[in-house]
């Protein structure tokens, strides 16, 4: 078997995904038109091309510019459900999705909205797709701990369909002391954990969103290569990394593949995890990202497979859950 079937064959959990950055150029121009919004972009191919980033913060801004062709319930059942029969042809079992409820009622768009049309796909995907899920929602850091505050207490209605809260957004300049009260109180209310650190940052911010915001993974991670010290206590405690390789490269992370620390991070025994992040963005789902790192950092077959497995452990599935999937 080729590498690509090797890889496709492996039962996945994917780990890191913003149901935002799963929206595809072409469902973004029908939602257009859907909703009559007007777009800077003449066409598909012109926005595709625009698709080239230097840092995070670029692409940040074309993210939440293209999620404003999100309005109503069906438009949101639509983005996820899109995601969910990618997850079926990629042979990926059980996904944990990020969403970040700011992007749209920072526009007026009700929370409810947001979370019921994604819901709706995620019942669908378990019913008609066999796929499983979890809910994970992010706090936008460049926003402040007030609007954090709000959009915690407008998830309390939600606790049965939100398994933890997340931190996502730009990284620089918005360290996880500033979050600290909010995780202290999501945790109080119930919440599992993340938090994105070490993306951009610095591995000082890997080591306080461990300690000031009691995350059980992080998000990124990549940093931590950087420090020793951080890296047996990752390594130690058993706290996964949910690494996105194609991100890492198209944002600039790092300069090429080649040198992407995915291969040092599981050598120095940290549970190490694939994942996509933003999918529509960067030029691949999660199997495209397995055989990039692959190709890049010559990973055997066993290595894969360490990643696959690695990935349902680091899940939030229950234990006979991860039994079920390995
Ligand atoms: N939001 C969506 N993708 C993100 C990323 N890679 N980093 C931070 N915030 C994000
Ligand atoms: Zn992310």
């Amino acid at each position: 078997t080729t590498l690509s079937e090797f890889i496709h064959g492996l039962p996945k959990a994917e780990l890191h995904l913003h149901i935002e950055g799963t929206l595809e150029p072409e469902l973004l121009f029908q939602l257009a038109e859907r909703n009559h919004i007007q777009l800077k972009y003449p066409s598909v191919e012109a926005l595709k091309k625009a698709y080239k980033f230097s840092n995070l913060q670029e692409f940040l801004d074309l993210y939440y510019e293209g999620a404003n062709v999100l309005i109503e319930e069906q438009d949101f059942y639509d983005l996820a459900w899109d995601y969910l029969e990618k997850c079926k042809e990629q042979n990926v079992v059980h996904t944990e999705i990020f969403f970040d409820p700011q992007t749209h009622t920072e526009r007026g768009i009700l929370f409810a909205t947001v979370i019921n049309g994604i819901n709706r796909a995620l019942q669908d995907a378990r019913t008609k797709l066999g796929i499983s899920s979890k809910l994970i929602m992010c706090f936008l850091r460049h926003l402040d701990e007030a609007s954090a505050f709000q959009t915690l207490d407008e998830a309390l209605d939600y606790k049965d369909l939100i398994v933890a809260v997340g931190l996502d957004s730009s990284e620089k300049g918005n360290p996880p002391a500033k979050f600290e009260r909010v995780f202290a109180k999501a945790r109080e209310e119930g919440f599992l954990t993340v938090a994105h650190a070490g993306e951009e940052g610095p591995a000082s911010f890997v080591k306080d969103a461990v300690d000031l915001l009691k995350i059980i993974r992080i998000d990124h991670g990549i940093a931590a290569i950087q420090d020793e010290f951080l890296l047996a206590e990752l390594a130690q405690k058993q706290i996964p990394l949910t690494v996105c390789p194609l991100s890492n490269l198209e944002l600039r992370a790092v300069d090429q593949l080649e040198n992407h620390p995915l291969k040092k991070l599981m050598d120095h025994g940290l549970l190490v995890t694939v994942n996509s992040d933003d999918p529509a963005y960067f030029g691949g789902y999660v199997n495209e990202n397995y055989l990039a790192s692959a190709e890049a950092l010559g990973l055997s077959k066993a290595d894969l497979c360490q990643l696959a497995k690695n990935s349902v452990i680091a899940s939030l599935l229950s234990e006979p859950e991860k039994e079920h999937h390995i």
